[in-house]
């Protein structure tokens, strides 16, 4: 398991994103609970944002590629809208130990 962030580090409603020995990762808290994906848009295996951390859409409810525009929920990366609907983001395994959030690559 290796150290991705403290728990406080993101903001309700908001995403960051990490990178960890070449892998990218996202995550996104959402109604108090910490999702983490990588950060790899099933459509054509590229990374999701253009800008540093903005991963979310307009109202912060979905996931969402910059390139073409894809939709993923949050709370489980289903794509419902784009060109990779019915595919998925990767979830990335975590634990949280007190503060740390914990992750397995
Ligand atoms: S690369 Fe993400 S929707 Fe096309």
């Amino acid at each position: 398991m290796q150290f991705l962030c403290k728990f406080s580090d993101i903001e309700e409603g908001c995403a960051k994103g990490f990178e960890i020995e070449g892998t990218r990762l996202l995550a996104v808290k959402y109604r108090g609970e910490l999702y983490v994906y990588e950060n790899s848009c099933p459509h054509r295996s590229i990374p999701l944002e253009w800008q540093p951390d903005q991963f979310l859409d307009y109202d912060k409810t979905f996931i969402q590629c910059a390139t073409h525009g894809a939709l993923f929920k949050i709370d489980s990366g289903e794509c419902i809208s784009g060109p990779c609907v019915e595919d998925r983001l990767n979830s990335v395994t975590f634990t949280r130990e007190g503060e740390d959030i914990l992750v397995e690559l």
